[in-house]
């Protein structure tokens, strides 16, 4: 029987889900990658059961995780949160629909009332849960009027099934569209989740981090480690197990001038005192439009390893002007 750690509020830091009362953990745990039935079941226990006693409060789940089993994810997410009974109001979980799910028109990728109204009662049923936290479309969807897909994430909240709603994957321009209906509805819609770490500075060149910061929308950012390249552990080649050696796009990327660039934040890390996706998580956590970094692991470990960064946050701005020239390199 799971017993949470008595101190697991003692050090993890919380930020306002933008203008809202929601408070996030400033690491959140995300269920992407390793929660899927061809993972150990027991590995994914002990990674949720890492994070919560760390004080990371908040899961980040989607309809599609756990591919290629879809749903997967949020079935053995469910299965975990049996084992842990009267926490559930300790705990924020978010899912999404917006990409390829079931067959057939509803429930390929698409931003409908009719897939999202359906989806979101298939995750309720496969986490075991009456309502979510956080209801997101996973991505813009150019097929579905923007005013339809916020009636029918602000649907999901007033059938109590979700708290607040969030957008992922969407522009500046398409994030300030869709927000003029949420604010005639006054929706609860408080977090956007893009990708963002030192090596994809989008939502900057874009301006969706002010856009958001201006307009009370918080940032809850994904792949804030670029899927591993940013932790160190490529630059002496691809481990076994490690999920470059899975998946041949990310290997891609490891050319010689991305590994220069990553010895040379090494050496920073170094300077600093910190792993290098301490350094890392720091670095994206500096934006003040970012609320929460959504973090993925394979093992509890690593989730220990990255809460550490909370003790060295703050980059002086000779640090920052150092890292802009390693990445402008
Ligand atoms: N909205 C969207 O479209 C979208 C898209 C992608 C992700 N997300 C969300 O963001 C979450 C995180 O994405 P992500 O998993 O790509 O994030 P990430 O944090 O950039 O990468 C996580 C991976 O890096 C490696 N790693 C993490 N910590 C490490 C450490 N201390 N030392 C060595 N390796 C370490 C692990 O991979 P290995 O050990 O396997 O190498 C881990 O699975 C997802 O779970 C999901 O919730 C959302």
């Amino acid at each position: 029987m799971y017993v949470p750690n008595e101190k697991r509020y003692d050090t993890m830091v919380y930020r306002n889900a933008g203008k809202s009362g929601l408070k996030l953990p400033v690491l959140s745990l995300g269920l992407w990658q390793n929660f899927g039935h061809t993972g150990s079941f027991a590995n994914m226990e002990a990674m949720v059961h890492t994070a919560f006693d760390l004080g990371i409060t908040h899961f980040d789940l989607a309809n599609n995780y756990g591919d290629p089993y879809n749903g997967s994810a949020e079935e053995n997410f469910g299965r975990i949160l049996r084992g842990m009974p009267g926490l559930r109001d300790e705990l924020c979980i978010s899912t999404k629909a917006g990409y390829d799910m079931w067959p057939g028109p509803y429930g390929t990728r698409n931003g409908s009332r009719k897939y999202l109204t359906a989806s979101l009662d298939q995750s309720l049923r496969r986490m075991g849960l009456d309502y979510v936290d956080i209801y997101y479309h996973h991505i813009f969807d150019p097929h579905t009027p923007m005013e339809e897909t916020a009636l029918a994430l602000d649907n999901a909240v007033k059938q109590s099934k979700a708290l607040y709603v969030g957008i992922s994957n969407y522009t500046k321009a398409q994030t300030e569209e869709i927000l003029a209906t949420f604010r005639e509805l006054r929706t609860p819609f408080i977090l956007n989740q893009p990708s963002y770490n030192m090596l994809n500075r989008r939502v900057e060149e874009d301006g969706l981090d002010k856009f958001c910061l201006q307009n009370g929308i918080g940032l809850a950012v994904f792949c804030p480690l670029a899927q591993g390249l940013l932790t160190g552990k490529y630059i002496n080649g691809i481990p076994a197990g490690s999920r470059a050696s899975a998946k041949s796009g990310l290997a891609a990327q490891l050319d010689e001038k991305m590994l220069s660039k990553l010895r040379a934040l090494s050496g920073i890390a170094l300077e600093r005192n910190q792993s290098m996706p301490q350094l890392a998580l720091s670095w994206v956590l500096r934006n003040p439009a970012v609320a929460t970094v959504l973090i993925g692991a394979s093992r509890p470990e690593q989730i220990t390893e990255n809460v550490g960064c909370i003790a060295n946050l703050a980059l002086s701005d000779e640090e920052l002007a150092k890292i802009d020239a390693i990445l402008n390199s």
